[in-house]
Parts: C-alpha cells; sequence; structure tokens
C-alpha cells in the first residue's frame, strides 16, 4: 500500500487547522404583513428574536423553537420625505433588552423611546429624549441600570443619558460637528461607554468616543484611522470590533474592519476585506463576531470573524435589509433579514471550513456558507482517490 506522503501531511495539517463551527443555511421565516425595503436592528433574547422594520412600522417577534412569527409589535413612526420612507425621522430602528428588567427599548422617529414589556409585548412608556429626528441605537449599564440612546440626525447630533427605573431622560452628551453618531456600547470591564463616531472634523476617519457620565462629558476619543466606523461590538474584555462603514471605501479606496484593545486605543487586527457593515454583534459560546457587511459591494456579505481576527466565514446576503444580524448565545443560531428570502436562519455546524489568514477574502459565488478554502471532505476524497490509484 502507497500513498503520496505530501498529500497526507496537508490533509493532516488541514483537518486539524479545519476543526472548527461554521454555518450553514437552516429555516427561512417568511415576510408578514409585507415585505419590507426599510429594515433596522436585531437581537435574540431568551430563544426569541426581535427585528426592527420600519416598512411594516413594527418589531418582528419570532419564537425560534417553532419558527415562527408570533407577535408584530406596532405604533411606530412611518414617515415619508420626497416619496421615500424617511430612517432619520421613523422608526423603529436600534433595539436592545434589558435582561433584568424584561424589557425592550426601540428607538422611534421624533425622538421616542418606546419601552416594550417582554411578556406581554406591549408598549408600557414613552420617553421623549426631545430631538425632531429619530432616536436610535442603544447601550446599557445593569450594575447602575444606565442607557444611552443615541439621537444621530439632529444638527448637533447627542446621545441621551436615561435611567431605567424612572424611565426619565437625566442628561445629554453633544457631539460638536459629528456627521451622525452610530452604535453606543457599554464594557463592564472598564465601567465605561463608548459611543462610534463616523466623523467629525478632528477625525475624518472616525474615532471611539469615551464617555464620562459623572460629568456628561466625552473624556477622550480613539481616532480609528480611515474606517467611517458604524457597528461596534465588544467581545473578549477591552477586545472592540469595529465595523466600518462604505464610505471607507469611497474616501479611503481599501475594505477593512479592525479589532481595538479599549484599554489602550491601539488597532490589534485588521480585517482585510471586510467594510460596509452596518450592525455587528458577538457570541461568547462561539467566541465570533458577526458583522453585516451588506455594502461590502459588489458581493454584500455577512461575515464571520474569529477572536484572532481571521476570517472564518463569508456568507452570501444582500445589499438591502441584511444590514441587521443577530446571534443566539445559547445556540450559536445566526439570524439575518434578506429581503427576498425573509429571515433567513443559519445554524453550525461542526468543522466544514477551513479558516483563512490575513489574505484577501475569497468570495462565495451564491447560496449560504460556502467555505472559504477547499474543505476536509474535499481533502479525504482527494486521498482516498490517491490511494486507489496507487494500486
Ligand atoms: C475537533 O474538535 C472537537 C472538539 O471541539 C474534538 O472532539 C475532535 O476530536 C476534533 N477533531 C479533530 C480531527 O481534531
Ligand atoms: C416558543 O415555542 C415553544 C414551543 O411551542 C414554547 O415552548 C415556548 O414557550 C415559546 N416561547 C415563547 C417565548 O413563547
Ligand atoms: C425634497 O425635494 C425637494 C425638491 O426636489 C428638495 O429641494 C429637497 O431637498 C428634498 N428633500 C430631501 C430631504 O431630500
Ligand atoms: C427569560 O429567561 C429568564 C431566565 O429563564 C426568565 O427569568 C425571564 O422571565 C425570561 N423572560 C422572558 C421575557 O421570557
Ligand atoms: C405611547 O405613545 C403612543 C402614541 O405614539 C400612544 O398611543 C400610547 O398610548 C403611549 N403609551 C404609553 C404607555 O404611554
Ligand atoms: C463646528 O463647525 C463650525 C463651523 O461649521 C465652527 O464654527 C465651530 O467652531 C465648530 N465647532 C467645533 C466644536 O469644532
Ligand atoms: C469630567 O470629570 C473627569 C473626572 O471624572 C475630569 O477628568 C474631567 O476634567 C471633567 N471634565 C470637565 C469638562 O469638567
Ligand atoms: C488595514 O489593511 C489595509 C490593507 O488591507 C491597509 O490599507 C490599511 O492601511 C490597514 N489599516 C490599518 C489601520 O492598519
Ligand atoms: C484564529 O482562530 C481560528 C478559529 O477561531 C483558528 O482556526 C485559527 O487557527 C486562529 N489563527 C491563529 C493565527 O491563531
Ligand atoms: C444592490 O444589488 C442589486 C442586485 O441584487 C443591484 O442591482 C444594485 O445595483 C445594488 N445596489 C447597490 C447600491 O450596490
Ligand atoms: C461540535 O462538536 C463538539 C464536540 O464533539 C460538540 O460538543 C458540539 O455540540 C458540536 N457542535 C455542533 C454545532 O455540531
Amino acid at each position: 500500500m502507497k500513498y503520496q506522503s505530501s498529500l497526507l501531511l496537508f490533509l493532516t495539517a488541514s483537518s486539524l487547522a479545519n476543526n472548527i463551527t461554521t454555518y450553514r443555511v437552516g429555516n427561512t421565516i417568511p415576510w408578514s404583513p409585507k415585505t419590507p425595503g426599510s429594515v433596522d436592528q436585531s437581537t435574540i433574547y431568551n430563544g426569541t428574536y426581535y427585528l426592527s422594520d420600519r416598512t411594516n412600522a413594527g418589531v418582528h417577534v419570532v419564537n425560534l423553537t417553532t419558527k415562527t412569527q408570533t407577535a408584530l409589535i406596532t405604533g411606530f413612526a412611518t414617515n415619508f420625505v420626497n416619496g421615500s420612507l424617511s430612517p432619520d425621522v421613523s422608526g423603529p430602528n436600534g433595539l436592545i433588552v434589558l435582561p433584568d428588567r424584561n424589557e425592550l427599548y426601540v428607538g422611534d422617529g421624533h425622538g421616542t423611546v418606546r419601552v416594550i414589556n417582554l411578556r406581554t409585548n406591549r408598549v408600557v412608556a414613552n420617553i421623549s429624549t426631545g430631538s425632531k429626528t429619530r432616536a436610535d441605537e442603544f447601550a446599557y449599564d445593569m450594575t447602575t441600570g444606565t442607557i444611552v440612546v443615541t439621537n444621530p440626525n439632529e444638527e448637533t447630533p447627542y446621545v441621551s443619558v436615561i435611567n431605567a427605573q424612572s424611565r426619565t431622560v437625566t442628561s445629554k452628551i453633544m457631539f460638536p460637528n459629528a456627521t451622525e453618531l452610530e452604535q453606543p456600547v457599554f464594557n463592564p470591564a472598564r465601567k465605561e461607554f463608548y459611543v462610534s463616531v463616523p466623523s467629525n472634523p478632528t477625525n475624518p476617519g472616525g474615532e471611539i468616543a469615551v464617555l464620562d457620565l459623572h460629568n456628561n462629558t466625552i473624556s477622550k476619543a480613539f481616532p480609528v484611522p480611515q474606517c467611517v466606523p458604524a457597528g461596534i461590538v465588544l467581545g473578549s474584555p477591552n477586545a472592540l470590533f469595529i465595523g466600518c462603514s462604505e464610505t471607507q471605501i469611497e474616501e479611503f479606496g481599501y475594505a477593512a474592519s479592525f479589532i481595538m484593545d479599549m484599554s489602550t486605543g491601539i488597532i490589534k487586527s485588521n480585517i482585510s476585506g471586510v467594510a460596509g457593515v452596518d450592525q455587528v454583534t458577538y457570541s461568547a459560546s462561539t467566541g465570533y463576531f458577526y458583522a453585516s457587511a451588506y455594502l461590502d459591494l459588489p458581493n454584500p456579505i455577512l461575515a464571520v470573524i474569529s477572536s484572532n481576527g481571521s476570517l472564518v466565514q463569508a456568507i452570501t446576503t444582500d445589499n438591502v435589509t441584511a444590514h441587521s444580524v443577530a446571534v443566539d448565545q445559547a445556540s450559536g443560531l445566526v439570524a439575518v433579514p434578506i429581503q427576498k428570502k425573509g429571515i433567513v436562519l443559519y445554524n453550525l455546524e461542526n468543522g466544514t471550513a477551513a479558516a483563512t489568514s490575513s489574505g484577501p477574502l475569497a468570495r462565495p459565488t451564491s447560496g449560504a456558507g460556502r467555505p472559504l478554502a477547499v474543505n476536509g471532505a474535499v481533502l479525504v476524497g482527494l486521498l482516498i482517490v490517491t490511494w486507489v490509484m496507487s494500486f
């Protein structure tokens, strides 16, 4: 019995490197009542998926056990400007679960934050943050019951600080001359709130602003070179994934997202090829970041990225509604809204794809979850063929 030892060595090394979990498309939940053209953020809590849908002026509620839509929480503002639905003055937009209160906070037009009781799916309070344009994205510090929400589309963008207990706005922090604001995040390791600022005169490529809630100031700002950041999320302590927007590609001529160490502000990973990102999320159980790179043109993808900054998988999505991504912390299941399909669920499976190095991003051509490189099964097949041929 003879076989080519070089191929066997390749197979052995590759099997070990390939022994990681990747995603394959599972169920799709059809749109109801109508196919949206404008959705925003999503999240998964207790096996239930929530998606902001401006076209249907409501939040979709999907039971991930039965994989069916169980409710649409309505009452949001749908406003048209020159014949098109305008996200800047409509809702629902950003959303966040307050797990200790069983509440969902959702941003709406005219600066309204709607508080929803998750046991009844009813709006139990409306909090006015005082803007003409929308309230948008959220961060929450459970230890102090403090919520930060962005008012990104005002002439001078600002964030509102809300007390979860009294459901009142306690202060505002202004961002003079910022173009807009993106995702805020709370870092429990340093007890700090951060805000993703796409661009301002000091840092045209964007910055991560650190808030000081004692005196309602921006205490410092870490520049993000040539990024124009959108979504941000924490992974392991102090590791902030920063999704760079499509403006990065337009203004700076390349595509990359970053991981920043929030104890120093130093960028420790450069994820080449991943841009045009909006919402990002993280799962401690998989150790992966998920970036909705829906304007990573010409190929919109969901990028699955390891904590070490290597791209694990690129899943084909769309350039309309797929700027939203949510992960189930318990199962690792991922959900992405795709306009022509519905809410698409992706399931984890073991060891079918190869991880890429930091090289250029190979793109899937169709379908979901195509591995980035040749997979283990193909290599086993090659080995068997070689083994048989050696007789
Ligand atoms: C792959 O990882 C699993 C645990 O995550 C382990 O049980 C299995 O032996 C590994 N397979 C290989 C070929 O290393
Ligand atoms: C989802 O459906 C399952 C199966 O019917 C049920 O046990 C569970 O309570 C449902 N979840 C919610 C939040 O209603
Ligand atoms: C709406 O259309 C008018 C006339 O074309 C234009 O002046 C205005 O800037 C448009 N408004 C927006 C928000 O695009
Ligand atoms: C979510 O799960 C926790 C823990 O099981 C439970 O205490 C809580 O009531 C659940 N909340 C909702 C809205 O289902
Ligand atoms: C919240 O505001 C809506 C109108 O936008 C109103 O119909 C509803 O009654 C309000 N809910 C509460 C709890 O105040
Ligand atoms: C904001 O820009 C205006 C001019 O557009 C300038 O007068 C003002 O000083 C700037 N403010 C800050 C804080 O940079
Ligand atoms: C805000 O408080 C911090 C200390 O927490 C201090 O370093 C900073 O100078 C204060 N900023 C202003 C504008 O007072
Ligand atoms: C990230 O990598 C790209 C090349 O893909 C490079 O052009 C860019 O300068 C890098 N950015 C940073 C901040 O390291
Ligand atoms: C990065 O993580 C992936 C899986 O999460 C692993 O396959 C790969 O070997 C790691 N790369 C490095 C350089 O540690
Ligand atoms: C979005 O994708 C469609 C094809 O699905 C394409 O026709 C359209 O030009 C794309 N839009 C942008 C902004 O790239
Ligand atoms: C992957 O393999 C590990 C160890 O064999 C197992 O615990 C885990 O449940 C598997 N995950 C999936 C998604 O099949």
